[in-house]
């Protein structure tokens, strides 16, 4: 496949980019390796893919790094999943800061084991400034407990008598939710040829295009994610109107 920059029309580059990292497991499978080198591979996919959104400037990359439904897998894997976390946080400050990319979590972040909690923080706290892209890591996340979540801090406020039901809108739900200050995504990948959610930005996705790939993620770098935004701007994004009205 021929690296398509070139074709990419550089201002209409979708500020908000959500990807659901999958494959990790088959592509290590099919190399006779653990595991566990396929999610160390996954992290180099990471740094390229963070990299090359930020040089076409997408200001935005949520990668989906651990579901909430991910806590089933074997215990020495979770475990495992957790420490490269922690290394992997650690171990790009000095990167992401050189980049100015700047770090952001949504997901039950405060559930995470202690050290993993702790760089993550750390690594927010250090990169607090950088304004060329931001990295938000959708960790210990799920779509369905981030909207109850939003539905009972809005229902505390109704309670607390701070908030008429009447007066619930989008604007008033959106900023319950753990991407307030964050655009919808316009774009949501998904490699290793699942076409699911999979519990992902379910209100975010709203208007998203979705663009599926048979690529694993440990495959998946800077040419892949340069095909991925030229299909996007192939699309017509109509949201709900005529051809004739977009046009
Ligand atoms: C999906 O592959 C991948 C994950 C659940 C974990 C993603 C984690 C990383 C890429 C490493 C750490 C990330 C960051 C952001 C530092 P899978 O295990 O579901 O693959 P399979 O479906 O082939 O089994």
């Amino acid at each position: 496949m021929p690296d398509q920059l070139s074709k990419i029309n550089l201002d209409h580059v979708p500020q908000h980019i959500a990807i659901i990292m999958d494959g990790n497991g088959r592509w290590a499978k099919q190399k006779g390796m653990p595991r566990l080198l396929g999610h160390r591979s996954g992290v180099k996919s990471v740094r390229e893919v963070t990299e090359a959104a930020a040089e076409i400037g997408v200001k935005y990359l949520t990668l989906y790094a651990f579901s909430t439904e991910n806590w089933n897998r074997p215990p020495a894997e979770v475990t495992a999943l957790m420490t490269l976390l922690v290394e992997t946080i650690k171990g790009e400050i000095r990167d992401l800061n050189k980049n100015k990319v700047r770090l952001q979590a949504i997901g039950d972040i405060e559930a995470l084991p202690a050290a993993t909690y702790k760089a993550l923080m750390d690594g927010i706290e250090q990169t607090k400034n950088n304004d060329r892209i931001t990295l938000v890591l959708a960790l210990n996340y799920s779509a369905k407990w981030e909207i109850l979540r939003a539905t009972r801090l809005i229902a505390e406020q109704a309670q607390k008598g701070l908030l008429k039901a009447e007066d619930i809108s989008e604007s008033t739900f959106e900023s319950a939710l753990s991407t307030h200050g964050i655009p919808d995504p316009e774009l949501l990948i998904r490699t290793s040829g699942e076409t699911r959610i999979s519990n992902f930005l379910l209100w975010q996705i709203a208007y998203a295009e979705l663009y599926f790939t048979p690529v694993f993620w440990p495959d998946f770098g800077r040419k892949e994610l340069h095909e991925a935004i030229l299909n996007y701007q192939r699309r017509e994004r109509r949201f709900g109107l005529t051809s004739e009205q977009v046009s």
